[in-house]
Protein backbone atom coordinates (compact mmCIF):
# COMPACT_ATOMS: atom_id res chain seq x y z
CA UNK A 1 0.00 0.00 0.00
CA UNK A 2 1.39 3.68 -0.36
CA UNK A 3 -0.68 6.65 0.53
CA UNK A 4 -0.69 8.36 -2.80
CA UNK A 5 -2.00 5.78 -4.91
CA UNK A 6 -4.84 7.94 -6.54
CA UNK A 7 -2.54 10.35 -8.08
CA UNK A 8 -0.60 7.28 -9.90
CA UNK A 9 -1.73 4.74 -12.11
CA UNK A 10 -1.96 1.93 -10.16
CA UNK A 11 1.24 0.25 -11.69
CA UNK A 12 3.73 -1.21 -9.19
CA UNK A 13 6.61 1.40 -7.53
CA UNK A 14 9.69 0.46 -8.89
CA UNK A 15 11.76 -2.37 -6.47
CA UNK A 16 14.83 0.52 -6.82
CA UNK A 17 13.23 2.91 -6.04
CA UNK A 18 11.88 1.64 -2.81
CA UNK A 19 15.02 -0.02 -1.73
CA UNK A 20 16.59 3.70 -1.89
CA UNK A 21 13.95 5.99 -0.53
CA UNK A 22 12.47 3.62 2.11
CA UNK A 23 13.04 4.74 5.59
CA UNK A 24 11.66 1.60 7.69
CA UNK A 25 14.72 -0.19 8.38
CA UNK A 26 15.30 2.53 10.79
CA UNK A 27 12.25 4.59 11.76
CA UNK A 28 10.39 1.35 12.95
CA UNK A 29 11.86 2.71 16.37
CA UNK A 30 9.33 5.47 16.15
CA UNK A 31 6.52 3.50 16.08
CA UNK A 32 5.66 3.88 20.26
CA UNK A 33 5.97 7.78 18.84
CA UNK A 34 3.79 7.35 15.87
CA UNK A 35 1.53 5.68 17.95
CA UNK A 36 1.58 8.46 20.50
CA UNK A 37 0.98 10.85 17.42
CA UNK A 38 -1.58 8.98 16.06
CA UNK A 39 -3.83 8.70 19.53
CA UNK A 40 -3.63 12.80 20.25
CA UNK A 41 -4.88 13.28 16.40
CA UNK A 42 -8.07 10.77 16.54
CA UNK A 43 -8.85 12.40 19.70
CA UNK A 44 -8.20 15.65 18.27
CA UNK A 45 -10.46 14.84 15.38
CA UNK A 46 -13.20 13.55 17.98
CA UNK A 47 -13.07 16.37 19.87
CA UNK A 48 -13.64 18.75 16.90
CA UNK A 49 -16.27 17.03 15.27
CA UNK A 50 -14.50 15.39 12.17
CA UNK A 51 -14.63 11.80 13.15
CA UNK A 52 -17.34 10.39 15.56
CA UNK A 53 -16.93 8.78 18.97
CA UNK A 54 -17.79 5.30 17.25
CA UNK A 55 -14.77 6.04 14.86
CA UNK A 56 -12.28 7.60 17.11
CA UNK A 57 -13.28 4.27 19.61
CA UNK A 58 -12.51 1.89 16.39
CA UNK A 59 -9.53 4.02 15.68
CA UNK A 60 -7.73 4.10 19.27
CA UNK A 61 -8.78 0.23 19.81
CA UNK A 62 -6.58 -0.58 16.33
CA UNK A 63 -3.80 1.83 17.45
CA UNK A 64 -4.01 -0.43 20.91
CA UNK A 65 -4.01 -3.41 18.78
CA UNK A 66 -1.39 -3.08 16.62
CA UNK A 67 0.85 -1.68 19.99
CA UNK A 68 1.10 -4.35 21.53
CA UNK A 69 1.84 -6.58 18.09
CA UNK A 70 4.75 -4.50 17.63
CA UNK A 71 5.48 -5.15 21.59
CA UNK A 72 5.26 -8.61 21.20
CA UNK A 73 6.81 -8.98 17.63
CA UNK A 74 4.06 -10.23 16.05
CA UNK A 75 3.45 -6.45 13.83
CA UNK A 76 4.60 -7.96 10.29
CA UNK A 77 5.89 -5.11 8.29
CA UNK A 78 4.62 -5.58 4.61
CA UNK A 79 6.91 -5.36 1.09
CA UNK A 80 6.06 -1.67 0.26
CA UNK A 81 5.99 -0.10 4.04
CA UNK A 82 7.98 2.81 3.48
CA UNK A 83 8.36 3.82 6.79
CA UNK A 84 6.70 3.35 9.58
CA UNK A 85 4.03 5.77 9.52
CA UNK A 86 3.11 4.09 5.99
CA UNK A 87 2.85 0.99 7.71
CA UNK A 88 0.66 1.86 11.04
CA UNK A 89 -1.49 3.34 8.95
CA UNK A 90 -1.90 0.75 6.79
CA UNK A 91 -2.36 -2.08 9.66
CA UNK A 92 -4.86 0.11 11.45
CA UNK A 93 -6.74 0.14 8.37
CA UNK A 94 -6.59 -4.02 8.02
CA UNK A 95 -7.50 -3.90 12.02
CA UNK A 96 -10.22 -1.09 12.04
CA UNK A 97 -11.50 -1.13 8.12
CA UNK A 98 -13.22 1.65 6.10
CA UNK A 99 -12.91 4.22 9.26
CA UNK A 100 -8.90 3.55 9.45
CA UNK A 101 -9.36 6.18 5.75
CA UNK A 102 -10.25 8.57 8.57
CA UNK A 103 -6.94 8.36 10.36
CA UNK A 104 -4.87 10.75 8.23
CA UNK A 105 -7.34 13.81 8.34
CA UNK A 106 -5.98 17.20 8.40
CA UNK A 107 -2.06 15.59 8.30
CA UNK A 108 0.67 14.61 6.41
CA UNK A 109 3.66 12.39 7.39
CA UNK A 110 5.51 15.96 7.23
CA UNK A 111 3.97 17.19 10.37
CA UNK A 112 3.57 13.34 11.62
CA UNK A 113 7.32 12.65 11.19
CA UNK A 114 8.42 16.12 13.27
CA UNK A 115 5.95 15.11 15.74
CA UNK A 116 7.14 11.68 16.02
CA UNK A 117 11.09 12.69 16.10
CA UNK A 118 10.42 15.51 18.68
CA UNK A 119 9.15 12.89 20.79
CA UNK A 120 11.69 10.14 20.69
CA UNK A 121 14.39 13.12 20.95
CA UNK A 122 13.11 14.94 23.88
CA UNK A 123 12.73 10.83 25.52
CA UNK A 124 16.05 9.74 24.16
CA UNK A 125 17.95 13.24 25.49
CA UNK A 126 16.36 12.33 28.84
CA UNK A 127 17.89 8.87 28.86
CA UNK A 128 21.30 9.84 27.55
CA UNK A 129 21.12 13.06 31.03
CA UNK A 130 20.70 10.39 32.80
CA UNK A 131 23.65 8.21 32.02
CA UNK A 132 25.72 11.64 32.22
CA UNK A 133 24.45 12.28 35.94
CA UNK A 134 25.53 8.62 36.62
CA UNK A 135 28.72 9.36 35.74
CA UNK A 136 29.03 12.91 37.48
CA UNK A 137 27.83 10.41 40.76
CA UNK A 138 30.75 8.26 40.44
CA UNK A 139 33.24 10.90 39.67
CA UNK A 140 31.93 12.62 42.92
CA UNK A 141 32.37 9.36 45.50
CA UNK A 142 35.91 8.69 43.32
CA UNK A 143 36.87 12.48 44.56
CA UNK A 144 35.26 12.05 47.97
CA UNK A 145 37.11 8.87 48.69
CA UNK A 146 40.81 10.55 47.30
CA UNK A 147 41.39 12.66 50.02
CA UNK A 148 44.03 14.06 50.25
CA UNK A 149 46.33 11.87 47.18
CA UNK A 150 47.61 14.18 45.07
CA UNK A 151 49.23 14.59 41.68
CA UNK A 152 50.95 16.48 39.18
CA UNK A 153 49.21 18.99 37.31
CA UNK A 154 50.64 19.32 33.62
CA UNK A 155 50.08 21.73 30.81
CA UNK A 156 51.98 20.73 27.51
CA UNK A 157 52.28 17.51 29.17
CA UNK A 158 54.77 18.67 31.52
CA UNK A 159 54.58 18.32 35.02
CA UNK A 160 53.71 21.65 36.16
CA UNK A 161 52.23 22.15 40.25
CA UNK A 162 50.82 19.22 42.10
CA UNK A 163 46.75 19.20 42.27
CA UNK A 164 44.74 17.21 44.21
CA UNK A 165 43.22 13.59 42.50
CA UNK A 166 39.91 14.96 43.75
CA UNK A 167 40.58 18.16 42.25
CA UNK A 168 41.65 16.55 38.52
CA UNK A 169 38.37 14.15 38.87
CA UNK A 170 35.85 16.87 39.41
CA UNK A 171 37.76 18.81 36.76
CA UNK A 172 35.88 16.27 34.55
CA UNK A 173 32.98 16.13 36.58
CA UNK A 174 32.22 19.85 35.92
CA UNK A 175 32.38 19.34 31.87
CA UNK A 176 29.86 16.48 32.19
CA UNK A 177 27.43 18.92 34.37
CA UNK A 178 27.57 21.49 31.20
CA UNK A 179 26.56 18.57 28.83
CA UNK A 180 23.65 17.98 31.38
CA UNK A 181 22.76 21.58 30.93
CA UNK A 182 22.95 21.63 27.61
CA UNK A 183 20.89 18.38 27.07
CA UNK A 184 18.32 20.18 29.02
CA UNK A 185 18.40 23.38 27.09
CA UNK A 186 18.23 21.63 24.10
CA UNK A 187 14.78 19.66 25.19
CA UNK A 188 13.55 22.79 26.12
CA UNK A 189 13.63 24.46 22.92
CA UNK A 190 12.85 21.32 21.08
CA UNK A 191 9.36 20.95 23.34
CA UNK A 192 7.27 22.20 20.69
CA UNK A 193 4.78 20.67 18.56
CA UNK A 194 4.71 20.53 14.68
CA UNK A 195 1.63 18.57 14.12
CA UNK A 196 -1.28 20.43 12.62
CA UNK A 197 1.10 22.12 10.29
CA UNK A 198 0.03 19.88 7.64
CA UNK A 199 1.93 19.24 4.63
CA UNK A 200 3.27 23.11 5.09
CA UNK A 201 0.61 25.43 5.28
CA UNK A 202 -1.73 24.24 7.81
CA UNK A 203 -5.01 23.32 7.42
CA UNK A 204 -8.89 24.27 6.38
CA UNK A 205 -10.39 21.49 8.75
CA UNK A 206 -11.02 23.20 12.26
CA UNK A 207 -8.13 21.50 13.91
CA UNK A 208 -6.97 22.74 17.21
CA UNK A 209 -2.83 22.16 17.54
CA UNK A 210 -2.65 23.84 20.65
CA UNK A 211 -4.94 21.09 22.14
CA UNK A 212 -3.17 18.21 20.53
CA UNK A 213 0.31 19.49 22.05
CA UNK A 214 -0.68 19.62 25.40
CA UNK A 215 -2.46 15.89 24.98
CA UNK A 216 1.29 14.94 23.69
CA UNK A 217 2.87 16.56 26.60
CA UNK A 218 4.37 19.43 24.38
CA UNK A 219 5.13 22.66 26.03
CA UNK A 220 3.38 24.22 23.27
CA UNK A 221 2.51 24.43 19.36
CA UNK A 222 4.25 25.69 16.53
CA UNK A 223 4.12 29.67 15.47
CA UNK A 224 4.62 28.54 11.74
CA UNK A 225 3.84 26.22 9.57
CA UNK A 226 6.51 26.09 6.82
CA UNK A 227 9.19 26.53 9.77
CA UNK A 228 7.19 23.33 11.54
CA UNK A 229 7.79 20.72 9.12
CA UNK A 230 11.36 22.05 7.96
CA UNK A 231 12.63 22.76 11.31
CA UNK A 232 15.31 20.03 12.35
CA UNK A 233 17.23 22.72 14.65
CA UNK A 234 16.68 20.17 17.35
CA UNK A 235 18.73 17.34 15.52
CA UNK A 236 21.44 19.36 15.13
CA UNK A 237 21.41 20.75 18.49
CA UNK A 238 20.82 17.09 19.95
CA UNK A 239 23.91 16.12 17.80
CA UNK A 240 26.22 19.17 18.77
CA UNK A 241 25.30 18.21 22.58
CA UNK A 242 26.23 14.66 21.92
CA UNK A 243 29.61 15.80 20.20
CA UNK A 244 30.57 17.62 22.63
CA UNK A 245 29.94 14.89 25.46
CA UNK A 246 31.53 12.50 22.98
CA UNK A 247 34.27 14.87 23.20
CA UNK A 248 34.70 14.85 26.85
CA UNK A 249 34.24 11.44 27.38
CA UNK A 250 37.28 11.13 24.52
CA UNK A 251 39.47 13.44 27.03
CA UNK A 252 38.55 11.92 29.85
CA UNK A 253 39.27 8.70 27.80
CA UNK A 254 42.55 10.04 26.53
CA UNK A 255 43.77 10.19 30.19
CA UNK A 256 42.84 7.10 31.28
CA UNK A 257 44.73 5.20 28.39
CA UNK A 258 47.89 7.84 29.52
CA UNK A 259 47.31 6.95 33.48
CA UNK A 260 47.16 3.21 32.79
CA UNK A 261 50.28 3.06 31.15
CA UNK A 262 53.82 1.69 32.82
CA UNK A 263 54.97 5.53 32.34
CA UNK A 264 52.04 6.78 34.01
CA UNK A 265 51.42 3.93 36.21
CA UNK A 266 48.45 6.06 37.62
CA UNK A 267 45.63 3.79 37.55
CA UNK A 268 44.48 0.03 37.13
CA UNK A 269 41.81 -1.11 35.50
CA UNK A 270 39.37 -4.11 36.67
CA UNK A 271 39.22 -6.97 34.73
CA UNK A 272 35.64 -6.71 33.99
CA UNK A 273 36.36 -3.46 32.16
CA UNK A 274 39.98 -4.34 30.57
CA UNK A 275 40.83 -6.18 27.65
CA UNK A 276 43.80 -8.22 26.94
CA UNK A 277 46.07 -8.95 23.71
CA UNK A 278 45.35 -12.29 21.14
CA UNK A 279 49.27 -12.64 20.98
CA UNK A 280 50.80 -10.81 23.63
CA UNK A 281 50.14 -12.78 27.22
CA UNK A 282 50.60 -9.89 29.29
CA UNK A 283 49.00 -7.47 27.94
CA UNK A 284 45.90 -5.06 29.68
CA UNK A 285 44.36 -2.64 27.73
CA UNK A 286 42.00 0.25 27.81
CA UNK A 287 39.85 -0.54 24.96
CA UNK A 288 36.63 1.16 26.44
CA UNK A 289 38.52 4.27 26.47
CA UNK A 290 40.25 4.29 23.81
CA UNK A 291 36.80 3.72 21.96
CA UNK A 292 35.14 6.39 23.82
CA UNK A 293 38.06 8.35 22.22
CA UNK A 294 37.35 6.61 18.52
CA UNK A 295 33.64 6.69 18.10
CA UNK A 296 33.83 10.60 19.14
CA UNK A 297 34.71 11.15 15.04
CA UNK A 298 31.94 10.02 14.54
CA UNK A 299 29.81 11.50 16.67
CA UNK A 300 31.36 14.78 15.27
CA UNK A 301 30.84 13.42 11.72
CA UNK A 302 27.02 12.85 12.31
CA UNK A 303 26.49 16.73 13.30
CA UNK A 304 28.78 18.26 10.21
CA UNK A 305 26.89 15.57 8.28
CA UNK A 306 23.31 16.79 9.06
CA UNK A 307 24.30 20.53 8.87
CA UNK A 308 25.70 19.92 5.30
CA UNK A 309 22.44 17.63 4.24
CA UNK A 310 20.59 21.53 6.21
CA UNK A 311 22.10 23.98 4.64
CA UNK A 312 21.35 24.01 1.45
CA UNK A 313 17.21 23.26 1.85
CA UNK A 314 14.43 25.34 0.87
CA UNK A 315 11.26 25.79 2.69
CA UNK A 316 9.27 23.29 3.42
CA UNK A 317 10.01 19.38 3.75
CA UNK A 318 12.44 18.13 1.07
CA UNK A 319 13.09 14.39 1.60
CA UNK A 320 16.28 14.92 2.30
CA UNK A 321 15.47 15.60 5.71
CA UNK A 322 14.67 11.73 6.15
CA UNK A 323 18.62 11.97 6.55
CA UNK A 324 18.16 13.13 10.27
CA UNK A 325 17.56 10.20 11.83
CA UNK A 326 19.89 7.35 11.50
CA UNK A 327 22.97 9.93 12.62
CA UNK A 328 20.42 10.89 15.55
CA UNK A 329 20.08 7.53 15.77
CA UNK A 330 23.37 6.25 16.29
CA UNK A 331 24.86 9.26 18.08
CA UNK A 332 22.01 8.25 20.67
CA UNK A 333 23.26 4.56 20.57
CA UNK A 334 26.67 5.56 20.87
CA UNK A 335 26.92 7.80 23.54
CA UNK A 336 24.56 5.96 25.99
CA UNK A 337 27.08 3.01 25.31
CA UNK A 338 29.80 4.99 26.16
CA UNK A 339 28.54 6.48 29.17
CA UNK A 340 27.57 2.96 30.31
CA UNK A 341 31.38 1.26 30.12
CA UNK A 342 33.28 4.87 30.58
CA UNK A 343 31.13 4.75 33.96
CA UNK A 344 31.37 1.24 35.05
CA UNK A 345 35.13 1.52 34.24
CA UNK A 346 36.00 4.68 36.56
CA UNK A 347 33.97 3.16 38.96
CA UNK A 348 36.07 -0.33 39.52
CA UNK A 349 39.42 1.28 38.87
CA UNK A 350 42.10 1.51 41.41
CA UNK A 351 44.43 4.45 41.78
CA UNK A 352 47.76 4.30 42.64
CA UNK A 353 48.43 7.42 45.00
CA UNK A 354 51.95 6.33 45.43
CA UNK A 355 52.76 6.23 41.97
CA UNK A 356 50.92 9.81 41.69
CA UNK A 357 53.08 11.54 44.74
CA UNK A 358 56.33 10.06 43.33
CA UNK A 359 55.37 11.20 40.20
CA UNK A 360 54.84 15.10 41.96
CA UNK A 361 57.98 14.54 44.40
CA UNK A 362 60.49 16.73 42.11
CA UNK A 363 60.66 19.87 44.37
CA UNK A 364 61.10 21.70 40.88
CA UNK A 365 56.97 21.76 40.71
CA UNK A 366 57.42 23.85 43.84
CA UNK A 367 59.06 26.55 41.95
CA UNK A 368 56.17 28.56 41.53
CA UNK A 369 55.76 28.46 45.58
CA UNK A 370 58.91 29.82 45.70
CA UNK A 371 58.66 32.55 43.65
CA UNK A 372 55.29 33.73 45.07
CA UNK A 373 56.79 33.33 48.89
CA UNK A 374 59.48 35.99 47.43
CA UNK A 375 56.31 38.48 46.24
CA UNK A 376 55.00 37.95 49.90
CA UNK A 377 58.28 39.12 51.07
CA UNK A 378 58.00 41.79 48.50
CA UNK A 379 59.52 41.01 45.81
CA UNK A 380 58.30 41.98 42.70
CA UNK A 381 56.97 38.89 40.90
CA UNK A 382 59.02 39.13 37.75
CA UNK A 383 62.19 39.33 39.90
CA UNK A 384 61.42 36.19 41.48
CA UNK A 385 60.43 33.88 38.87
CA UNK A 386 63.81 34.84 36.87
CA UNK A 387 65.73 34.02 40.80
CA UNK A 388 64.03 30.96 40.98
CA UNK A 389 64.04 30.24 37.55
CA UNK A 390 68.03 30.64 37.78
CA UNK A 391 68.37 28.26 40.56
CA UNK A 392 66.43 25.65 38.62
CA UNK A 393 68.78 26.03 35.77
CA UNK A 394 71.61 25.92 38.07
CA UNK A 395 70.74 22.57 39.86
CA UNK A 396 70.17 20.98 36.48
CA UNK A 397 73.71 21.97 34.77
CA UNK A 398 75.77 21.51 37.96
CA UNK A 399 73.65 18.76 39.57
CA UNK A 400 73.21 20.53 42.68
CA UNK A 401 70.01 19.33 44.76
CA UNK A 402 67.30 22.48 43.95
CA UNK A 403 66.77 22.04 47.97
CA UNK A 404 70.59 22.66 48.85
CA UNK A 405 70.54 25.93 47.02
CA UNK A 406 66.93 27.55 48.11
CA UNK A 407 68.67 26.53 51.58
CA UNK A 408 72.01 28.61 50.76
CA UNK A 409 70.56 31.51 49.10
CA UNK A 410 69.88 34.29 51.21
CA UNK A 411 66.82 35.39 49.98
CA UNK A 412 65.09 32.10 50.34
CA UNK A 413 66.53 29.51 53.45
CA UNK A 414 65.59 27.32 55.37
CA UNK A 415 61.88 28.43 55.98
CA UNK A 416 61.68 28.43 51.65
CA UNK A 417 63.22 24.95 52.10
CA UNK A 418 60.02 23.52 54.09
CA UNK A 419 57.79 24.70 50.68
CA UNK A 420 59.80 22.01 48.85
CA UNK A 421 58.71 19.17 50.96
CA UNK A 422 56.97 16.63 49.43
CA UNK A 423 52.90 17.48 49.29
CA UNK A 424 53.58 21.00 50.66
CA UNK A 425 52.80 22.68 47.49
CA UNK A 426 49.09 21.38 46.55
CA UNK A 427 48.42 22.53 50.13
CA UNK A 428 49.18 26.02 49.21
CA UNK A 429 46.71 26.61 46.75
CA UNK A 430 44.24 27.66 48.50
CA UNK A 431 42.39 30.04 46.31
CA UNK A 432 38.61 29.67 45.38
CA UNK A 433 37.98 26.86 42.49
CA UNK A 434 41.81 26.18 43.39
CA UNK A 435 43.63 22.59 44.03
CA UNK A 436 44.08 22.41 47.36
CA UNK A 437 42.43 20.58 50.28
CA UNK A 438 40.75 23.57 51.61
CA UNK A 439 39.40 24.69 47.80
CA UNK A 440 38.36 21.45 46.76
CA UNK A 441 36.25 20.92 50.55
CA UNK A 442 34.62 24.05 49.36
CA UNK A 443 34.60 21.93 45.56
CA UNK A 444 33.14 19.24 46.70
CA UNK A 445 30.03 20.83 48.09
CA UNK A 446 29.44 22.64 45.34
CA UNK A 447 29.62 19.67 42.78
CA UNK A 448 27.67 17.83 45.26
CA UNK A 449 24.87 20.30 44.65
CA UNK A 450 25.55 20.74 40.90
CA UNK A 451 24.94 16.47 40.97
CA UNK A 452 21.61 16.98 42.38
CA UNK A 453 20.29 19.92 40.70
CA UNK A 454 21.46 18.37 37.27
CA UNK A 455 19.51 15.15 38.65
CA UNK A 456 16.18 16.99 39.62
CA UNK A 457 15.81 18.68 36.33
CA UNK A 458 15.56 15.33 34.96
CA UNK A 459 13.42 13.79 37.61
CA UNK A 460 16.11 11.22 39.38
CA UNK A 461 17.10 11.09 42.70
CA UNK A 462 20.52 11.53 43.60
CA UNK A 463 22.61 8.08 44.39
CA UNK A 464 20.19 6.43 41.51
CA UNK A 465 22.73 6.35 39.34
CA UNK A 466 25.25 4.46 41.63
CA UNK A 467 23.27 1.23 41.29
CA UNK A 468 22.87 1.25 37.79
CA UNK A 469 26.73 0.38 37.45
CA UNK A 470 26.17 -2.66 39.43
CA UNK A 471 28.11 -4.65 42.00
CA UNK A 472 31.56 -3.59 41.30
CA UNK A 473 30.78 0.07 42.00
CA UNK A 474 32.38 1.09 45.44
CA UNK A 475 30.41 2.86 47.73
CA UNK A 476 31.06 6.26 47.91
CA UNK A 477 32.93 6.84 50.73
CA UNK A 478 31.87 9.86 53.36
CA UNK A 479 33.71 12.90 52.50
CA UNK A 480 36.95 13.37 54.43
CA UNK A 481 36.40 15.68 57.61
CA UNK A 482 37.93 18.39 58.86
CA UNK A 483 39.36 19.79 55.46
N1 LIG B 1 10.11 8.87 5.83
C1 LIG B 1 9.93 10.28 5.73
C2 LIG B 1 10.97 11.02 6.59
O1 LIG B 1 11.57 10.38 7.38
C3 LIG B 1 8.56 10.62 6.20
C4 LIG B 1 7.98 11.82 5.57
C5 LIG B 1 7.76 11.58 4.14
N2 LIG B 1 7.02 12.64 3.57
C6 LIG B 1 6.89 12.77 2.27
N3 LIG B 1 6.18 13.72 1.86
N4 LIG B 1 7.52 11.99 1.44
O2 LIG B 1 11.17 12.19 6.46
Amino acid sequence: MTLWQGRFGGGKQSDEMLAFTESLSFDRRLAPDDIACSRAHVLGLERVGLVSHEESGALLSALAQAEEELAEGSFTFKQGDEDIHTALERRVTEIAGEVGARLHTGRSRNDQVATDLRLFTKRALCEVAKGVITLEEVLLARAEEAGDAYLPGYTHMQRAQPVLLAHHLLAHGWALSRDVDRLAATRRRLDVSPLGAGALAGSSLPLDPDWVARELGFGGRFENSLDAVSDRDFVAEALFDLALLGTHLSRLGEEVVLWCSAEFGFLHLADAYATGSSMMPQKKNADIAELARGKTGRLVGHLAGLLTTLKGLPLAYNRDLQEDKEPLMDSIDQTERALDAITGLIATATFDTQAMARAAADPALSATDLAEWLVLKGMPFRRSHELVGGLVRDSLERHVPLTELVAAHPSLGSEAVTLLEAGVAVTRRTTPGGAGPVAVAAQLERFTAAVRADAERFGLHVGAGLGRVGAAAPAPAPSPSGR
